[in-house]
């Protein structure tokens, strides 16, 4: 089957409640997209299954939820007012205005002509005033990377949870970049979510650990599903690389528009630390007692056996979760002929990512005890918690389970006349079918094990029936 391409993708977002434009009703505002009630179920089990990784499976990383507003000194010692820029050129014919970097051959997509200005910085940041006087005391930035909040709160994490070199600290939550030309669908957004791990090492540790990380977060996002084929790595050149970095690598997944970045893992050396250090410093608080600058936030640490304060060096993985969902929306899009020479178009998420997990259909929709011995089970399976479980009696079975496939539920469970048999009471003697989403292969099980086989299906998600 030919790879989805970026239209096919759109389409099914809107027309099955994953993604909407945002503002719509008011012409759109380019580079926001709103999540529907799929996509929020996607994006969430996409965070959760993150978090497992880095916090639940782990025990050197904790978690952080910073606020998404910062004050403006922030920017100035982590570098961004200076450089975080992207090269800004005007049109002079049609006077509409591009990122330089996306020209091809120096032309204007506009209008076509090459009568440009010369390229200029544009700072990404998104301004904004706080309370009731606008005057430059009151400027603040929305943050263009979570990263920031976990090193301004570096030392309160330390002081609280005294971990020991190497520890890590994690935070998902949203990011706003002023984008020049937002495209590509959710790929180059303007306020977007991202997945960021600050992961502290001793100086002279960095380059291995830099390798590990990457190591660890490809094989992270094959287990979500993404091909390891359309999976790259790549280094970053020395030109291009973020006025923080020593080394970046890239992992760049094969989106419908090319081969762009997913994630990028970068080692910032002790630039961070180091330059809101230098803040504190600034401060003019008394350099020769250590006590007090280590009160007020010397953001160094000295362990028992260390002679000296460390300013720890940070590897950090970063990720994009709007990337991430078109990534795993792309790899799982699939067209495809059954047996019986029917098409049809199945979403493969793996069962962990799926918005829905089960869908409870009853064989007769205006049957009440087909429909009450449904609900009754839907009732049962939610207690448990697994996720989103659905009871559907919208259209006939083929139909449901057409809707099903579209949208990735990977079980769905068929209530019939087999499942309220009277003949005997004893659950045990009662089925339900349950239909596999990828094989469309059917089985029946017993009413009372419906409930355990589910759980145990999607624990093993890398079960055989969804390798
Ligand atoms: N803290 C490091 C940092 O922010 P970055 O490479 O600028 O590094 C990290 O961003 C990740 O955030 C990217 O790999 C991408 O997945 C996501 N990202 C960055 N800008 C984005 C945008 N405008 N729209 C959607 N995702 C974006």
């Amino acid at each position: 089957m030919a790879a989805p391409s970026m239209e096919d993708l759109v389409s099914l977002c809107k027309r099955r409640g994953f993604i909407y434009p945002s503002s719509a009703l008011y012409g759109g505002l380019k580079g926001f997209f709103d999540f529907g009630p799929l996509g929020v179920e996607l994006k969430n089990n996409l965070k959760k299954s993150w978090w497992n990784a880095m916090i639940y499976e782990r025990d050197d990383i904790v978690g952080l939820d910073s606020a998404t507003i910062m004050h403006g000194d922030v920017f100035t010692y982590s570098g961004h007012l200076k450089t975080f820029s992207d090269p800004l050129v005007d049109c002079k014919v049609c006077r509409s205005r591009w990122r330089a970097d996306h020209l091809k051959n120096g032309q204007c997509p506009g209008c076509g002509s090459h009568d440009l200005t010369d390229p200029r910085p544009f700072n990404l940041m998104m301004k904004t005033t706080l309370g009731p006087i606008d005057d430059p005391s009151a400027v603040a930035y929305m943050r263009p990377e979570t990263a920031q909040g976990i090193f301004l709160n570096f030392k309160h994490v330390y002081d609280s949870m005294n971990p020991k070199l190497p520890f890590g600290i994690a935070q998902i939550g949203k990011s706003y970049r002023n984008e020049i030309t937002p495209r590509h669908f959710i790929f180059r957004v303007r306020e977007f979510e991202q997945m960021e791990l600050e992961y502290f090492v001793r100086p002279g540790e960095d380059d291995k650990t830099h390798a590990y990380w990457v190591d660890q977060r490809r094989q992270w996002w094959v287990e979500q599903g993404l091909d390891p084929l359309k999976l790259h790595s790549f280094s970053q050149p020395k030109e291009e690389l973020s006025h923080y970095s020593k080394a970046t690598v890239d992992l760049l997944y094969e989106f419908p528009h090319g081969a762009e970045e997913l994630e990028g893992i970068a080692n910032r050396t002790d630039f961070d630390l180091g330059s809101h250090t230098k803040d504190q410093e600034s401060l003019k608080i008394d350099a020769k007692v250590e006590k007090n600058l280590h009160a007020v936030q010397r953001l160094a640490i000295k362990e028992a056996t260390d002679q000296e304060w460390i300013v720890p060096y940070v590897i950090e993985p970063s990720a994009g979760v709007e990337r991430g969902v078109l990534a795993i929306l792309h790899e799982a899009y699939t067209e495809e002929t059954l047996s019986n020479g029917e098409k049809r178009l199945v979403l493969k998420l793996k069962p962990h990512l799926a918005p829905i997990k089960v869908a409870v259909i009853p064989l007769l929709k205006n049957n009440p005890v087909l429909v009450n011995c449904a609900q009754a089970l839907v009732s049962k399976l939610k207690r448990l918690h697994l996720g989103w479980v659905v009871y559907e009696s919208t259209s006939s079975i083929g139909k449901s389970y057409r809707r099903h496939d579209e949208i990735g539920t990977p079980f769905c469970l068929t209530v019939d006349f087999d499942t309220i048999s009277q003949s005997d009471n004893l659950e045990q003697h009662r089925t339900v079918t349950i239909r596999y989403r990828d094989t469309c292969a059917q089985e029946r099980i017993a009413l009372e094990d419906v409930p355990q086989k589910i759980a145990l299906l999607l624990q093993n998600f890398g079960d055989a029936a969804y390798d």
